[in-house]
C-alpha cells in the first residue's frame, strides 16, 4: 500500500506513539484508529540528534504486526542510513529522515524507495524548505516540524504555517505536520496546505478515539473552507 501516493486530496490523522502508553502500544493505536486515524507516526530518537531516546526496529516490527494501519517511521537520529535496512525489515510503510544530518540525501532517499517504501524528509523549524528543491523527484512526502524535535507536548510554532504555504508553491507532494497539532492548530496548517496531521499529546492526553476524531474533523472542516 502506498499511503501518501493514495491520499489524493484527503485530510488524514496519525497518532504519534511518543505520547502513548508504551506498555500497551497496540491497544493505544487501536483507540486512535477508532477515531479515524489512518497512519501510525512512529518517533525514533537516539539521544544524539535529539536529547530523548525512544524505540527502534524491534518495537516497530511488533507494532507493524499488531496494527493494520501503515507505520510511518520518523527517524530523529544522527545516522539514519545504518538504521534503514532494519526498519525495512520491520515492515514499516514509510520512513522520513532529517536532511540536517544527511550528507548524501539522494542516496538515503533512494535506499528507502528501492526497498519499496515511501520516502519523506522532515524539516526542523528553522530549516528552509529550499533545501528540498532538488529532492522532490525522490520524495513521496514532506514533514514540517512545528516544534523542535525531541519531545511531545511542546508549543506550536505558528510561523510553520508559512513554511507549509511556501512548500505548496514548490511541490504537489503531500505535506505532513508534526508538533503542537491540536483541534485549534490543525485548521491553520490545513488552510496552509497540510494534509496529514500528526498529534501526540493532544490525542493521548484524553480519550484517543475522541481526540483523534476531533483533530481530523477540525482539519476536514478547514479543508472545506479553503
Ligand atoms: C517530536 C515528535 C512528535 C511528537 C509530537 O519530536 O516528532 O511526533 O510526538 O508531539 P505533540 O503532538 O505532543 O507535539
Ligand atoms: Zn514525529
Amino acid at each position: 500500500m502506498r499511503f501518501f501516493k493514495e491520499l489524493d486530496g484527503r485530510i488524514a490523522g496519525a497518532p504519534s506513539i511518543l505520547s502513548a502508553d508504551f506498555a500497551n502500544l497496540a491497544a493505544e493505536v487501536r483507540r486512535a484508529e477508532a477515531g479515524g486515524a489512518e497512519l501510525v507516526h512512529f518517533d525514533v530518537m537516539d539521544n544524539h540528534f535529539v536529547p530523548n531516546l525512544t524505540v527502534g526496529p524491534a518495537v516497530a516490527a511488533s507494532l507493524a504486526i499488531a496494527t493494520a494501519l501503515p507505520v510511518d517511521a520518523h527517524l530523529q537520529v544522527m545516522k539514519p542510513d545504518s538504521l534503514i535496512p532494519a526498519f525495512v525489515a520491520a515492515g514499516v510503510a514509510s520512513i522520513s529522515v532529517q536532511p540536517e544530518v544527511i550528507t548524501h540525501l539522494h542516496r538515503t532517499l533512494a535506499a528507502i524507495r528501492n526497498a519499496g517504501l515511501e520516502a519523506g524528509c522532515a524539516l526542523n523549524p528553522t530549516t528552509p524548505p529550499e533545501v528540498l528543491e532538488w529532492t522532490f523527484p525522490y520524495l513521496d512526502y514532506v514533514l514540517v516540524m512545528s516544534v523542535n524535535p525531541g519531545f511531545g507536548g511542546q508549543a506550536f510554532i505558528p510561523e510553520m504555517a508559512d513554511k507549509v504555504r511556501r512548500l505548496k508553491e514548490m511541490t504537489d507532494l503531500p505535506i505532513q505536520v508534526d508538533g503542537g497539532i491540536t483541534e485549534e492548530t490543525a485548521p491553520l496548517m490545513v488552510e496552509a496546505g497540510a494534509q496529514v496531521l500528526v498529534a501526540g499529546s493532544a490525542v493521548y492526553a484524553g480519550d484517543p478515539t475522541i481526540e483523534m476524531r476531533k483533530i481530523i474533523e477540525a482539519g476536514r472542516r478547514a479543508a472545506g473552507r479553503a
